[in-house]
């Protein structure tokens, strides 16, 4: 994809600190793109900060815990002021607390609803205001696989993911209209920190269930990603791209 510029775009990245989030992040700077990293671990914002400083790509880094809309206001200010626009956002942060429906607290439930779904809400309306007045944006939320097809022991998980796809539908349909699209990608199982905690026998079924056969890569999400803001996507908007090996199809 060497042949994609996005040379004096301005992208947002939530969950940027590490994982998939701080893959795109770079990809999209790789790219030319000047890039707002976020995450609400000061720790790993540091890191990838560090990482960006050494790389030589224009960018800023932002802690920003998404489900909580001073902070997110707060993130788009900071943007604006560095940056003077925000042509690309992506709402990649997200959580998992997974356990059996039967054994799931309020708590958990209410973490990741709040992380991975009104997080998304909370990004997308505060910066649709600015694509709107700009007349042009790229929105690509971070869905998962298990979304569409559920997951034992992720019910809180799976609602969340499928709930990302059924918004950004929506949302896709109220900006289509102003030069905005709204897309969705899909992963399947990808090699993180998020996943490199699961148990054995999970990854084997998963494995088992993958017609490629073997788990995916951060960078083979964040060439989606980089496919979807670009101008190369700009007829394409309300879709799910399944990044998984042949996992859902
Ligand atoms: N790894 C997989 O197999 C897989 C599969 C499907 C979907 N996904 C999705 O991809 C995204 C990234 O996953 P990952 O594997 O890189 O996970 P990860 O845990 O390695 O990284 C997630 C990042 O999001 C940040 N984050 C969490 N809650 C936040 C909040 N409230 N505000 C701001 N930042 C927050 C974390 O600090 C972390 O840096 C998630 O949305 C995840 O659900 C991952």
């Amino acid at each position: 994809m060497g042949g994609i510029v996005l040379n004096g775009k301005v992208s947002i990245v939530t969950g940027s600190g590490r994982g998939i989030g701080f893959t795109i992040a770079r990809k999209l700077a790789e790219h030319g793109s000047s890039v707002v990293l976020s995450d609400y671990n000061q720790e790993g914002l540091e890191k990838a900060a560090e990482e960006f400083s050494e790389s030589g790509f224009e960018f800023i880094a932002i802690p920003c815990d998404v489900t909580r809309k001073d902070q997110v206001e707060n993130l788009v200010k900071k943007a604006l002021e560095k940056f003077g626009k925000i042509d690309i956002l992506v709402n990649n942060a997200g959580i998992t607390r997974d356990t059996l429906l039967i054994r799931m607290t309020e708590e958990q439930w209410d973490a990741v609803l709040n992380t991975n779904l009104k997080g998304v809400f909370l990004m997308t309306q505060a910066v649709s205001r600015v694509m709107i007045k700009q007349q042009s944006g790229k929105i690509v939320n971070i869905s998962s696989v298990v979304g569409l097809m559920g997951n034992a022991g992720q019910c809180n998980y799976s609602a969340s993911k499928a709930g990302v796809i059924g918004f950004s539908k929506s949302v896709a349909k109220e900006l289509a209209s102003r030069n905005i699209n709204v897309n969705v990608v899909a992963p399947g199982y990808i090699e993180t920190e998020m996943t490199a905690t699961l148990p054995d026998s999970v990854k084997e079924a998963f494995l088992k269930a993958i017609p490629q056969k073997k788990a995916g890569q951060p960078e083979d999400v964040a060439n989606a990603v980089l496919f979807l803001v670009s101008s190369l996507s700009d007829y394409i908007t309300g879709q799910v791209l399944n990044v998984d090996g042949g996992m859902v199809m």
